[in-house]
């Protein structure tokens, strides 16, 4: 049922790993704080979410946990709340005011830090901003910015005046941003004038300018930029402005943090799925903040001394959730670094965290892969000793991975926790807690105390132990998806559809004898390369949008340093012609259409695509065909047999 099939690779998986004594020793939390939760959690998890939701800073209690029937159900219906007085002004107001909240570290080594008293002001004075120049509750504002402190300056600000954010990762193309924007009906864009990776600039206020150039209806109404990198920028006159002049101009501005309905919406934020255009998935504010504070909270046994790096960028929702409002809600340092990984050497990663003595590291096994190949001595000349825990998301994490995460890494010190959740979950659904779980290489273990997940049958019934099966979770939960943006019935139909009452999490699963939860990648069309989610349906539609392709399958085959790799398969109209610069044309045409990190690995131009009678693409086929080069699978729906042959042959060509 896997689109990868890397599970069976991990059946005869049984190391166990329990929590090392010196991590017990100096651990934020006891196992028995723990335990009572699990208990309370398992008797009555209502009781556990409204205990959770306790811990945030409320403006008037809510009066009823939960309300509704899922889908549409309301987390602390009655309360009152604003997201950014629970990240900064309570820790602004306490001795926390001089902790650092955010230390940044710019690819060309600038290191900037804020403390939670100078974050709670530069917030304010932007909420302040955002007031005058008329945005409200309610209105959407897009942010478009490298991985600078901005963002969470820009995030938590819109949350301070009840506006809706959405963030859109700055890897986007034009035409991204242009889409994300119409769709939620943006009123102003927050953006900079470039940002940083390998070296070069990228001019993000001129990727903007081209969106909006083409934007049919006028919504954009402003547009601010920060100045990061100090470079020339064209200014359009009346729409466009500096941050820091009209922050300069600002005199006696509205501060303060709107008092909001517990399921305000918190943001909007854009995700792949089966068809070509993305879902603009809509969070609340309670009881999102309540998920991602408590999970941030036990996952990774935050104590104050900690630094903590989310190497996520903030346009992902692993960088909403634990690189800004989970640690944040908690009043942890952030260490957040804007660049590439291994610029301008392979050892960056691990002088950052011995400089700015990163003690929790939570990262991608798509990274953890690229360093395994680049050689253990760049991390073997770094002292990581301030280092206690490691985390792991985005994709399965293979046991090789794993054991070299936990021996070079972690120094066979560290509890590795390897969380599984989605944009949709809002936060951390299966995971270890590092104080408790024995953990196996290969395994998310046990859901979160109050999440009820199970394994389903295609028929709605729970698995056998072992049996694969689909993901599913049978109770709300706080941080779910209150819908999809424009869209109710698509939020119905992909994910509530296919079981009455019960969210379908697109993802394949097993459970083993011990009721650890195995991840066995998803079951439907999307994919998932270096940790970002792509739909294959919507890097089709970009290929078909160039002139001279006339049909496009595109496929997911195994790779050993990105997880999952793109193929596409591609026709040509009768009269293109064929000439050997048409590969890189194509490739270049999706990471035009959607960003670079969409771009296909090969591109394979053929006579003709393997349809059944019907005329649907075989992409089993392809797929097959793609991976190892062989077609076992039935073969007798085909329409032309001819056609797989060709595609054989020109495969052997090409190798
Ligand atoms: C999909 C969600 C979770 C935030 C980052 C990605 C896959 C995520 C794991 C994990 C196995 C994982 C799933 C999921 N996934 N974490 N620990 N083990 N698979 O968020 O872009 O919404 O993607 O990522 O397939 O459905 P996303």
């Amino acid at each position: 049922m896997s689109q990868n099939g890397t599970i069976t690779s991990y059946l005869d998986e049984n190391r166990r790993f329990l929590p090392s004594k010196e991590f017990l020793a100096t651990a934020g939390h006891t196992q028995s704080e723990f335990k009572h939760l699990q208990k309370l959690a398992s008797g009555d998890p209502l009781a556990f979410w409204d205990q959770m939701a306790r811990e945030l800073q409320w403006q008037h209690p809510w009066t009823q946990t939960l309300q509704g029937e899922a889908p549409f159900v309301r987390w602390f219906e009655g309360g009152k709340i604003n997201a950014s007085q629970s990240c900064l002004d309570r820790h602004a107001h306490s001795w926390r005011k001089n902790k650092a909240a955010i230390i940044w570290e710019g690819e060309e080594g600038e290191v900037v830090t804020l403390t939670y008293g100078q974050l709670h002001k530069e917030v304010s004075e932007f909420a302040a901003l955002l007031r005058s120049e008329g945005v409200g509750v309610g209105d959407r504002v897009a942010i478009y910015l490298p991985l600078i402190p901005q963002c969470a300056v820009a995030m938590l600000a819109c949350a301070r005046i009840g506006a809706i954010h959405t963030v859109i990762f700055a890897g986007f193309s034009s035409d991204s941003v242009r889409d994300r924007v119409h769709d939620s009906q943006c009123k102003m864009i927050i953006t900079a004038d470039g940002g940083r990776r390998k070296g070069k600039i990228i001019q993000l206020k001129k990727i903007v300018d081209d969106a909006l150039s083409d934007i049919k209806e006028e919504c954009v109404k402003t547009v601010l930029v920060y100045s990061h990198l100090k470079i020339d920028m064209a200014m359009k006159a009346g729409r466009d402005w500096l941050v820091s002049e009209k922050l300069a101009q600002l005199k006696n501005g509205d501060q303060s943090a709107a008092s909001l309905d517990a399921s305000h919406p918190l943001f909007i934020l854009y995700t792949s799925g089966t068809t070509g255009k993305p879902k603009g998935i809509i969070h609340s504010t309670a009881g999102y903040l309540t998920q991602v504070s408590a999970t941030a909270k036990w996952v990774f046994d935050f104590k104050d001394e900690d630094i903590f790096w989310c190497t996520a960028d903030v346009g992902w929702i692993t960088g909403h959730s634990y690189l800004v409002y989970g640690p944040l809600a908690n009043g942890a340092t952030v260490f957040m670094y804007e660049g590439a990984p291994l610029y301008p050497a392979p050892d960056r990663f691990w002088s950052m965290i011995e400089k700015h003595k990163v003690t929790i590291l939570y990262t991608a096994p798509t990274a953890i892969r690229t360093f395994m190949q680049s050689g253990d001595e760049h991390i073997k000349k770094h002292d990581l000793s301030s280092l206690r825990l490691l985390g792991s998301v985005g994709e399965p994490i293979n046991p090789k991975a794993w054991m070299w995460y936990h021996s070079v890494v972690g120094q066979d010190r560290c509890p590795i926790v390897d969380t599984w959740w989605q944009t949709e979950t809002g936060g951390i659904m299966i995971s270890p807690v590092p104080t408790m779980t024995a953990t196996t290489p290969g395994s998310a273990t046990y859901p979160f105390p109050g999440i009820d997940i199970d394994i389903f049958t295609q028929d709605g019934k729970t698995c056998e132990m072992n049996d694969g099966g689909y993901l599913v979770v049978k109770s709300p939960w706080p941080g779910m998806a209150q819908g999809i943006w424009g869209d109710n019935e698509r939020f119905l139909d992909t994910y509530w559809s296919k079981y009455p009452s019960v969210y379908y999490t697109g993802d394949g699963a097993r459970r083993d004898e011990h009721g650890n939860f195995w991840l066995m990648g998803r079951v439907d069309d999307v994919v998932n390369v270096s940790g970002h989610r792509l739909g294959t349906m919507e890097i089709e539609s970009a290929l078909v949008s160039h002139e001279v392709v006339a049909e496009a399958a595109v496929v997911a085959i195994d790779d050993e340093i990105t997880g999952q790799a793109l193929v596409a398969f591609v026709t040509l109209k009768n009269d293109a012609t064929r000439d050997s610069s048409l590969h890189e044309l194509l490739r270049n045409h999706v990471a035009q259409q959607i960003g670079a990190f969409a771009k296909p690995k090969a591109v394979r131009i053929v006579e003709a695509l393997p349809k059944t009678r019907s005329g649907k693409i075989m992409r089993r086929l392809l797929r097959e065909l793609a991976q190892s080069g062989q077609v076992h699978g039935d073969t007798t729906t085909l329409e032309d047999i001819g056609v797989l042959q060709r595609l054989k042959e020109l495969d052997q060509e090409e190798a």
